[in-house]
């Protein structure tokens, strides 16, 4: 399963790409708005960090728009990928998008036919939201599930990245569920870094180690 970084931090992404575990970022306008930077200046940064793929979404609402925004974000690298949400109109630029081999990553998808939907439209990712079903008292990680189901019943190429992951458990069952990427909060990557046992034991070895006649 690859990882990627759910964040718009350029520190987390530095520290993340130094552990060597990053193989991408996603991005989305509540994510940039916390940086509180210009947009123009944050995303370069992002892409030079970021090897891989780095998500970046669209806030027109009707597909031009889309197509439009799609074309000047594709500006800052060749590894941007166009998110775009789970609506008609965005279907239809995801269509437009992928017939010009554009790489595409549908957001807000909270069911598997809105999945269906886009890997038939040609999105290259499809982006559910696990932790917000949770939140609506649905079980989120049923629907990775399905997905990968659905899309390995009929051979899609579309990857599956589990979106909106709050703990550590999410990684353990998006990874279990057949996950192609799980996109992980700053705050839960550096959970799933950490064991208690793994630094008592470093602690004690430590210890031991000063007690070692130099
Ligand atoms: C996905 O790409 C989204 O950026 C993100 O995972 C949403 O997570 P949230 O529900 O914690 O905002």
């Amino acid at each position: 399963m690859k990882i990627f970084l759910d964040t718009a931090n350029i520190e987390q992404i530095k520290e993340a790409a130094d552990w060597g575990v990053l193989d991408g970022v996603t991005t989305n306008p509540s994510l940039v708005a916390m940086e509180n930077k210009k947009f123009e200046e944050l995303v370069p940064k992002i892409v030079a960090l970021c090897k891989g793929p780095v998500s970046l979404e669209v806030v027109s609402t009707d597909a031009d728009g889309m197509v439009a925004e799609a074309e000047k974000l594709m500006e800052f690298g060749p590894n941007v990928v166009i998110k775009v949400p789970m609506i008609p109109e965005g279907l239809k630029a995801i269509r437009r998008l992928a017939q010009r081999e554009i790489a595409t990553n549908c957001t807000l998808v909270f069911n598997a036919t809105q999945a269906l939907l886009a890997a038939k439209a040609g999105a290259t990712y499809v982006s559910p939201f696990i932790g917000r079903l949770d939140d609506a008292g649905h079980f989120g990680m049923e629907l990775i599930q399905q997905i990968v189901a659905i899309f390995d019943n009929y051979a899609f190429g579309t990857e599956v990245l589990a979106a909106s992951l709050r703990h550590p458990l999410h990684v353990v069952e998006a990874a279990l569920a057949g996950a192609d990427v799980a996109t992980i909060p700053w705050s839960v990557l550096q959970k799933i870094v950490k064991h208690p046992l793994t630094d008592r034991g470093l602690d004690q070895f430590l210890k031991d180690w000063a007690k070692v006649p130099k």
